[in-house]
């Protein structure tokens, strides 16, 4: 497991009960973080904070909805009672509908943007400054590849994605002064729950060969570059989406 020195400070994991964001969890708690583990799902949460714990770790959960921008306030303070939060990785995220644009929902697309684009803005609006306040640190939001190229009857995740960046572009600009780097990443399509409850078994073969590596990624190959970017070693990086595709997007 890659480990980055990320001790005497908390990081705060949305979506942390499940593929990407369990993984992110377990690292940060490896590298010595105290993490607070916050999703909608009470019971994945809880089970990842007992796995950190078996494992030396200190951790927490709180269970509620990105999309209350009360539940980021609550977050940030949670996280601080553990460490002085300086570690924020904004990951929940979901799939939504498959759909061309023509036939797309607006209860569909709205739920989407609001899940996968607004939460960022809620939790980045209650990290940053606190943050700051505690000597600076680092927010990973979770882009996509689909944040810089398009995936036919996805556009809401995509239009989501690709409004991430500007997001944390404009964050990392802001925020440089008070030492609060703000980074994204751009998985490829990688194994966790997320991608193999809406794909079939063909549709899981088609999107192996469409990774240069000829495979899905795993979550902890995403964990390790959240975990780089979030700690210290990535003190001259911000303002930048970084990929972690297979060669996805090198074709
Ligand atoms: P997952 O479905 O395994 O985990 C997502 C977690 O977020 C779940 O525990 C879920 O309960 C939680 N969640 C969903 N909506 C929430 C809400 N409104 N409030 C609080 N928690 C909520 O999914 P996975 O694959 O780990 O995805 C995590 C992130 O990574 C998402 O943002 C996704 O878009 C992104 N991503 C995933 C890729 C993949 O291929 N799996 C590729 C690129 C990005």
């Amino acid at each position: 497991m890659a480990q980055y020195d990320v001790a005497d400070r908390s990081a705060i994991v949305t979506g942390g009960g499940s593929g990407i964001g369990r993984a992110v969890a377990l690292t940060l708690a490896a590298s010595g973080a105290s993490v607070l583990v916050t999703d909608l799902n009470a019971e994945n949460a809880q089970a990842v904070a007992a796995e950190i714990e078996a494992a030396g770790g200190i951790a927490a959960t709180l269970v509620g909805d990105v999309t209350d921008p009360g539940f980021a306030v609550a977050s940030v303070e949670r996280a601080g009672e553990l460490a002085p939060l300086r570690i924020a990785v904004n990951n929940a995220g979901i799939g939504g509908e498959a759909a061309a644009v023509g036939d797309y929902s607006l209860d569909g697309w709205r739920k989407v943007i609001e899940v996968n684009l607004n939460s960022v803005f809620y939790s980045m609006r209650a990290q940053l400054d606190v943050i700051g306040a505690n000597g600076g640190g680092a927010i990973v939001n979770m882009a996509s590849i689909l944040g810089s190229v398009g995936f036919a009857n996805s556009s809401a995740y995509v239009t989501a994605k690709h409004g991430l960046l500007g997001l944390t572009q404009n964050a990392a600009l802001e925020y440089a002064g008070r030492n609060v780097r703000v980074t994204a990443v751009g998985p490829g399509f990688i194994r966790t729950p997320l991608v193999e409850q809406s794909l079939d078994a063909q549709a899981l073969t088609f999107l192996e060969g469409k990774h240069a590596l000829g495979r899905l990624g795993e979550p902890q190959e995403v964990a390790a570059l959240i975990a780089f970017l979030a700690s210290d070693a990535a003190s001259f990086i911000t303002g930048s989406y970084h990929l972690v595709d297979g060669g996805y997007t090198a074709q």
